[in-house]
């Protein structure tokens, strides 16, 4: 098993010496239009999301499919793309807390991975945690000072996941990371020296720097932004030629505060209450993809939804004078009705987001001295900020090659079928780029 590992190393020692990443998540949401192969040409690794953490921490393993066999994953790519395993993703915390816990549920963990991705063939694992130390989806309910022994055993975690998929094969270990600085809480300068030896790839995710804990607005992929990320990363320790610049393939929305006006502030206007005390979801921001679906006219023939599911591409409206949100699923709680509500698929109370969005791409606005582009749409006092073509290339210039990047990675690939314009621009500018050291 040792002389093994040592032959991973040479192995993906080579790899980092080799051509420049490109990878994408190709998530089970949004699988609806999918790109044809030319347009998919170059792609490096593609990381389907997600398998659940808690699959991982029982005995014996419990079985996960992923939402598509990955004969049919690899059919959409070229020949050599390697398929990774992507696990956890926004929201899903408890498994992982549990997988770390001890010596015995690290090895647990990791046996089970190990076993998963030799059973479904997968090339390579992507560890999703968000995140290690806290401010998750659940931070009001299980707060931070109750995952401070997650800074410790995080890389205690990751070591046990390496060694046990290498002892399968050689298989790349990445990881997702925050890129709000408020988020590193387990990648501490002494943290990520060790992860920096332990990993192979790191995918920054350099979007969602402004998220519904905001009170003022911001861009949530800006540049800017972007490079500030990755420069605490490498200060803090990771070697460049092991990151990746993330891009968002959607934009995202926030309600800003009643009487503000941001015709002039991308940066730094107030906001509505976007989160309540609780944590719960005002129903007053959110993300809009650049899906087909997202520019669709409504389908005609809708029909009840018999499981709840409901909006852009399906065919249900919500029953019983019931709402259908953002998310795509009906009910009648204010993030449900409120802003970001489906219109024609359910009752709506506030404004569409959908027409918002429209006059947002056809008004937009280049914030030059940030690298954002953003709009804020007075009849309805919603900020719009999302990533062009032209923003992705000046990314690879002032981020990828001025840092030595090892590559770029995407989220996600179905969120962009309305054009491709951005999966076409990272597939152009990956071209530019010359193998890292
Ligand atoms: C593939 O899709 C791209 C982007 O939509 C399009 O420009 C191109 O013509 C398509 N190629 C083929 C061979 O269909
Ligand atoms: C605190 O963490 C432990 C271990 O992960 C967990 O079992 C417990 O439910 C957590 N407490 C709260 C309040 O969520
Ligand atoms: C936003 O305001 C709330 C309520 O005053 C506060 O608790 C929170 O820390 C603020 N968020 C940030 C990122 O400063």
């Amino acid at each position: 098993m040792r002389s093994l590992i040592l032959a991973c190393l040479a192995t993906s020692a080579a790899a980092a010496a080799a051509a420049p990443r490109y990878a994408v998540y190709f998530d089970q949401w949004h699988a609806a239009v999918l790109p044809n192969k030319s347009s998919t040409a170059g792609i490096t690794h593609v990381i389907t999301a997600f398998a659940q953490s808690s699959l991982f921490t029982t005995d014996p393993v419990t079985q996960y499919e992923p939402f598509l066999p990955l004969s049919d994953v690899r059919a959409l790519f070229d020949k050599d793309t390697k398929v990774c395993m992507a696990i956890g993703g926004w929201g899903d915390t408890d498994g992982f807390s549990q997988g770390a816990a001890t010596k015995e549920s690290r090895k647990l963990f990791a046996k089970n991975i190990a076993a998963t991705v030799q059973r479904l063939g997968y090339d390579c694992v992507d560890v999703d945690w968000e995140f290690p130390g806290g401010n998750g989806e659940d931070y009001k309910k299980n707060p931070n000072s109750n995952k401070t022994s997650e800074i410790q055993t995080y890389p205690l975690l990751l070591s046990e996941i390496k060694k046990a998929i290498d002892s399968v094969g050689c298989h790349e270990l990445s990881i997702a990371v925050p890129a709000l600085e408020r988020d590193m809480i387990a990648y501490t300068a002494a943290n990520v020296r060790k992860i920096n030896g332990i990993v192979d790839v790191v995918n920054v995710m350099t979007y969602d720097l402004m998220n519904r804990r905001d009170n003022y607005t911001t861009h949530h992929t800006s540049l800017k932004g972007s490079l500030a990320a990755i420069n605490t990363y490498i200060a803090r320790g990771f070697k460049p030629s092991k990151l990746n610049l993330g891009f968002a393939f959607y934009a995202k929305w926030f309600t800003t505060a009643d009487g503000v006006n941001c015709a002039n502030t991308p940066v730094g206007c107030q906001t509505a209450l976007l989160e309540a005390a609780d944590g719960t979801d005002m129903g007053k921001s959110g993300a809009m993809t650049f899906e087909a679906s997202t520019f669709a006219a409504l389908p005609t023939g809708l029909v009840d939804s018999p499981d709840g599911s409901c909006g852009a591409g399906t065919n249900y409206k919500c029953p019983n004078d019931a709402c259908c949100g953002q998310y795509g699923f009906c009910g009648t709680e204010v993030g449900h009705c409120g802003t970001g509500c489906q219109t024609g698929f359910g009752r709506c109370e506030g404004p569409s987001t959908k027409d918002s969005f429209k006059k947002a791409l056809a008004n937009s606005k280049y914030d030059a001295k940030n690298g954002g582009q953003w709009y804020w749409d007075a009849d309805v006092n919603i900020f719009w900020t999302w990533d062009t073509p032209e923003i992705i290339a000046r990314k690879f210039v002032d981020i990828v090659k001025v840092k030595g990047l090892g590559g770029v990675m995407a989220w996600s690939l179905g969120e962009d079928s309305y054009d491709w314009s951005h999966l076409l621009a990272l597939q152009k500018n990956v071209k530019t780029l010359r193998p890292s050291h």
